[in-house]
């Protein structure tokens, strides 16, 4: 059994006092029924946040939902870029969020000047972009992928195109291995993700012999080869429903770990160390939290606002990963 005092283990972020989560949440859910309001939230938003939102879920869910909400708000908790997606599908909405900081360094690290500059090198290029990206980069590319469908969407791009992936590296290296597609990759990282080492996931599976690892594929490539299962957050949960095993290393960011636990009360989690410190928490993430989420619910501010002709754009990629990613498994390649 690991415990909390154990310095593998991320520091345990601490809960709100029951009094305060309950006052704070009746309000969010009185202002939710004035504004006619949906509440998504990222797998890896704080406890008391997933657990006042309408639905908990990946990129993949998160855009799902927001294509689909009769809603007049969108509430988004995760990062900007999310809230972005939501606002693209629904431009006539008011989606806001509870902080506008909300980054993601995959976002920073493709700025849409230089990736033009680089599809300027090659006309041909058929661009994929990680979801986690800004809008001016979506309006840039073909199609976005999340995650949860990236290699199928891959396996569906365009057979006589080079290929360009923006900006993860990782996941593209991973999707690379999974349809043997070459493609030219962006070289951005999530901060997070790539934490984990060969080493620190090395010596907690010798702590715990029987347990399998589950990975994220943002990590790098020496943790993704020591993985049982390499996949999205949300498919993190199907996976954890289905294997026997009681005891399952995670390596993903810390939020996931309170979804599995309640979608999974019989298993245990063991969140996957890194070397350096227990940093398994996206710090953009969790600038979010349940006051903020109430002020943002009281004053419908911040929203998320881009210019018509980027949404215009940005949209045509999105529709066309929610297309493909409907499909039946043997139409999508
Ligand atoms: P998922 O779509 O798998 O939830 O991943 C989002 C993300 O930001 C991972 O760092
Ligand atoms: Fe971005 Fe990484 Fe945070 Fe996900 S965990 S939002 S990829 S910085």
């Amino acid at each position: 059994m690991v415990h909390a005092s154990d310095p593998l283990i991320a520091s345990v972020r601490k809960p709100l006092p029951p009094a305060q989560f309950d006052t704070l949440s009746r309000e969010i859910l009185e202002l939710k029924r004035r504004h006619n309001a949906v509440i998504l939230a990222h797998n890896y938003q704080v406890p008391e946040i997933q657990d006042v939102a309408d639905f908990v879920g990946d990129s993949l869910g998160l855009s799902q939902q927001a294509a689909k909400t009769s809603a007049d708000v969108i509430v988004f908790c995760g990062v900007h870029f999310m809230a972005e997606t939501a606002k693209i599908l629904n431009p006539t909405k008011r989606v806001i969020l509870p902080d506008r900081d909300a980054g993601c360094s995959l976002e920073e690290s493709c700025p849409a000047s230089k990736l033009r500059a680089l599809q300027a090198t090659n006309p041909d290029f058929y661009t994929i972009a990680y979801i986690n990206c800004s809008a001016e980069v979506k309006a840039l590319s073909d199609c976005i992928v999340t995650s949860g469908n990236a290699v199928k969407i891959v396996e569906h791009a365009p057979k006589d195109r080079p290929l360009l992936f923006v900006p993860d590296e990782n996941l593209g290296a991973w999707v690379m291995e999974q349809t043997g597609r070459p493609m030219t990759l962006w070289k951005g990282n999530c901060y997070v993700h790539v934490e984990w080492t060969h080493q620190a996931i090395t010596r907690i599976r010798q702590q715990f012999p029987g347990a399998p690892l589950v990975a994220h594929p943002e990590c790098t490539r020496s943790v993704r080869m020591l993985a049982d299962e390499v996949c999205s957050t949300e498919k993190m949960v199907t996976w954890c429903r289905k294997t026997p095993a009681k005891d399952i290393i995670i390596a993903t960011e810390a939020g996931m770990l309170h979804r599995l636990q309640k979608e999974c009360p019989d298993k245990h989690f063991i969140p996957a160390p890194t070397d350096r410190c227990a940093c398994n928490e996206c710090h953009f993430m969790k600038m979010n939290t349940l006051e903020k989420l109430r002020d943002c619910m009281t004053t419908l501010e911040p929203q998320v606002e881009l210019p018509p002709e980027i949404i215009e754009r940005a949209r045509k990629p999105i529709e066309r990963m929610l297309e493909i990613s409907a499909l039946p498994v043997e139409n999508a390649g």
